[in-house]
């Protein structure tokens, strides 16, 4: 059989007057007033944890909570453990036709009935704008369902050679044991895939969503179920992790499926390493983490594009995505010809506030320890004499965490703003001589420690081969005349790394590839 031929899921523009951005509307009016209890799931089951409650809270309407969960002990942990050993049997024996029909199923809940609850929630929980979150747990959701269907179906088909005599052959079987995925706040899309892709693959999964993701888990959760998802096949635990080794260092884990923070990452590695010896197997260690994403401009680049992408790669989402623009490396000529005046004209023009608001542009970072590392950084440039506020560096935590869109001009290419990771609607601005092009490239190749995004804008050809060659390990996703973020499902495959990840291609084959453990077997006739 062949599977549906997958297409990427049109976005709706939820535009004034349209019957969708009335439902829209209703939805988040609906759910901004309910206090949802945020349970575990377990074997399809959904229980009230024990454990210390967490409150769940809208980020820009921040004494409003929105729901509790709370923090899964290790018997729980151990729960969801078991649920996922004892799913093994039967799902690894599922068809594939049979896995890939509950894929599909919830994807087309996700395009129909539960669109505007998944959104809504994404919009609450998350603090995204009515397109932000459309683009994410409705589009990129929808499109990681269908697309890792049709690779999964490709990784099956393809088989070695066989010659008269014999038959060469590969079964791809699942992992020797569950995957642990372990997902962020910051996209619900990335949410759903992490569990899911090594699920359609024939594992099974113990999935914990990262507590200020929760809300919108929770409906993902609901969709896998009435999608047919059998009990156990993905069990979910909650809270920030504090028990999460009870799964980390069991004998069964076959693999980790982790999207967070470089930290976090190294942290799991560390801990699957030093309990090397204790698995059955190597376990499959998949991570997408940071970023300090670039956009490096040639004199020769088109003015109006590039400050375009500058505003939209560095605060759309408040800057949010690991895959947000950071800092930007400008020619002299540029700056001071237009380009400085249209970046601040448009950067002011910026609002962040409620995200029910569809007029705002975004809404508030994620939370106090988010809001608290930018008010740190603001403290820090009052007393720098290397860097200059140009715009924004303020923040008011007053009704939600909002930080203002921040543009800084830095003289030295070596400050912290051109290295560290802030995850926020911060850019710092370095401007080169014009004649410098091949030596700002060179140096911001490597000064960062990660290699997720970058973009390079220019209109001279010449230019642009040197600098895609100087940059070659500097991205993992690279773009030509275009803002570093939006990658999309099966056009942009999305990864990076140095410390940035595995580099795993979420939206390709090459990530549903890591979940299957394939056995060759020859036989002769
Ligand atoms: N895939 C997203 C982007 O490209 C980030 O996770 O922006």
């Amino acid at each position: 059989f062949t599977v549906p031929t997958p297409e990427n899921e049109p976005v709706n523009s939820y535009a004034p007057g349209t019957p969708e951005r009335e439902r829209l509307q209703k939805k988040l009016a609906e759910l901004a007033g309910t206090r949802l209890d945020l349970d575990l799931n377990i074997s399809g089951e959904w229980r009230r944890g024990t454990g210390a409650e967490i409150e769940v809270v809208q980020p820009h309407r921040r004494h409003h909570v929105l729901g509790v969960t709370r923090e899964a002990t290790a018997g729980e942990w151990a729960d969801a453990v078991a649920a996922a050993k004892a799913a093994r049997h039967d799902w690894v024996r599922t068809d594939f036709a049979d896995r890939a029909a509950v894929f599909l199923r919830a994807a087309e809940l996700i395009s129909g009935p539960y669109r505007d609850v998944l959104n809504a929630a994404t919009m609450l929980g998350q603090s995204k704008t009515a397109a932000q979150a459309e683009i994410d747990a409705a589009c990129e959701l929808i499109d990681f369902l269908r697309f890792n269907v049709s690779f999964a179906e490709g990784i099956y088909r393809e088989q070695p050679i066989s010659s008269k005599g014999l038959w060469n052959r590969m079964d791809h079987r699942p992992l020797d044991g569950f995957v642990l995925a372990i997902t962020p706040f910051n996209f619900t899309a990335i949410a759903g895939n992490l569990p899911t892709a090594p699920a359609l693959m024939g594992n099974t999964v113990v999935w914990k969503p990262s507590p200020t993701q929760q809300f919108a888990a929770h409906f993902v959760m609901r969709v896998l179920l009435e999608a047919g998802l059998p009990h156990g096949v993905i069990n979910m635990v909650t809270g920030v992790g504090e028990h999460s080794e009870t799964a980390l260092l069991d004998a069964d884990l076959g693999g980790i499926h982790f999207t967070g923070s470089t930290r976090t990452f190294q942290h799991l590695w560390q801990t699957v390493g030093r309990n090397i010896g204790g698995y059955r197997t190597y376990p499959r260690l998949v991570g997408e983490t940071g970023g300090k994403d670039f956009i490096i401009a040639h004199p020769s680049a088109d003015l109006q594009t590039l400050a375009v992408a500058m505003v939209r790669g560095a605060y759309e989402y408040q800057g949010q995505k690991c895959s947000a623009l950071s800092r930007t490396y400008v020619p002299a000529s540029l700056w001071r010809g237009g380009l400085k005046d249209a970046v601040v004209g448009m950067t002011e023009d910026i609002t962040y506030g409620d995200v029910a608001d569809f007029a705002n542009f975004g809404g508030a970072v994620i939370d106090a320890r988010a809001y608290a590392k930018h008010t740190a950084l603001f403290e820090r440039l009052r007393g720098d004499a290397k860097a200059t506020v140009v715009t924004g560096g303020t923040a008011d935590d007053s009704q939600g965490f909002f930080v203002q869109p921040t543009l800084i001009e830095a003289t030295d290419p070596t400050h912290e703003l051109f290295t560290e990771e802030y995850f926020g609607p911060i850019n710092a601005v370095h401007v080169y001589d014009d004649a410098d092009f091949d030596t700002v490239v060179r140096e911001a190749a490597d000064i960062a420690p990660y290699a997720l995004t970058g973009a390079v804008f220019a209109t001279d050809r010449a230019a642009i081969a040197r600098a895609s060659e100087a940059l070659r390990f500097a991205a993992g996703n690279y773009y030509i005349n275009d803002k570093p973020t939006g990658a999309v499902v099966g056009q942009q495959p999305f990864g990076g790394a140095r410390g940035s990840g595995t580099n795993d291609k979420a939206g390709s084959w090459q990530n549903l590839i890591r979940w299957v453990s394939p056995r060759s077997i020859k036989e002769n006739f």
